[in-house]
């Protein structure tokens, strides 16, 4: 029997319905700055949604919306509670199977999902979301590059991120999640063989510990168009 993937198993432990919390400020402030027009409709979908509550902003907004998750549990609940329609989403593993659609979509975000994945089937989604594009369609996707650990006390006042403060932790601070930290450089070799191009890349900080900053999450945020 064919050994099932660590990181399946850390998701399957997490299909449970939960409530979506609120949207990601950046994505919508990084669009916006972008220029995306929130007025006309546009079909949205969202690789590895989760609790959804990406989709519901768009939603609220008026656009039509469309996922991927490989936990049908949550999937189920997300659709149940806001009444959407089943046809709109794929219960997929998207390093199996991306979803055999035709359906072409304006704007395709992926926040923090290609972390579980390997170069191949990082290479394999870019391509997959090439051809769901429409022509002059954005993909917006995030991942992070580095967590840090304060080494030495500072004052509040002291916002310096340097290697005098902070050492880069060598595993993500959730141990036991699979994340892993990725290179920009070796993402965006990967759509060499794409019709995308960088538009923009944010900087992400965020803090991580409870109480102070003595644990910071090194993200970035990345505005890819079709041509
Ligand atoms: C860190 S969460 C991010 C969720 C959401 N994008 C957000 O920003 O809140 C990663 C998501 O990717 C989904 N995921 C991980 N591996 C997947 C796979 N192979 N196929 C489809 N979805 C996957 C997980 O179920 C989870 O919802």
């Amino acid at each position: 029997m064919k050994k099932k993937r660590y990181v399946n198993l850390w998701w399957k432990r997490k299909d449970v319905a939960t409530d979506p919390l609120c949207p990601n400020l950046n994505i919508f402030r990084f669009l916006k700055l972008n220029n995306f027009n929130f007025q006309n409709q546009k079909k949205v979908l969202d690789i590895g949604f989760g609790n959804g509550e990406n989709l519901i902003e768009f939603k609220k907004r008026g656009h039509r919306i469309f996922g991927i998750e490989i936990r049908k549990n949550l999937l189920n609940f997300f659709l149940k509670k806001n009444g959407l329609k089943k046809e709109n989403f794929f219960i997929s593993d998207i390093t199996k199977n991306l979803p055999l659609t035709k359906k072409k979509f304006h704007l395709i975000i992926m926040i923090d999902v290609l972390c579980y994945l390997d170069d191949n089937e990082q290479k394999k989604v870019f391509n997959w979301v090439d051809d769901h594009l429409y022509k002059k369609s954005l993909f917006l996707f995030s991942f992070t590059q580095n967590d840090l650990l304060q080494k030495r006390n500072k004052k509040i006042d002291s916002w310096e991120i340097s290697r005098k403060f902070y050492k880069k932790a060598k595993v993500n601070f959730d141990r036991k999640n699979p994340m892993k930290f990725l290179n920009f450089e070796n993402l965006m070799k990967k759509f060499s063989y794409t019709n995308m191009k960088i538009i923009g890349s944010h900087f992400d900080v965020s803090t991580y510990s409870k109480k102070d900053s003595s644990k910071l999450r090194i993200g970035r945020f990345v505005l890819m168009k079709k041509n």
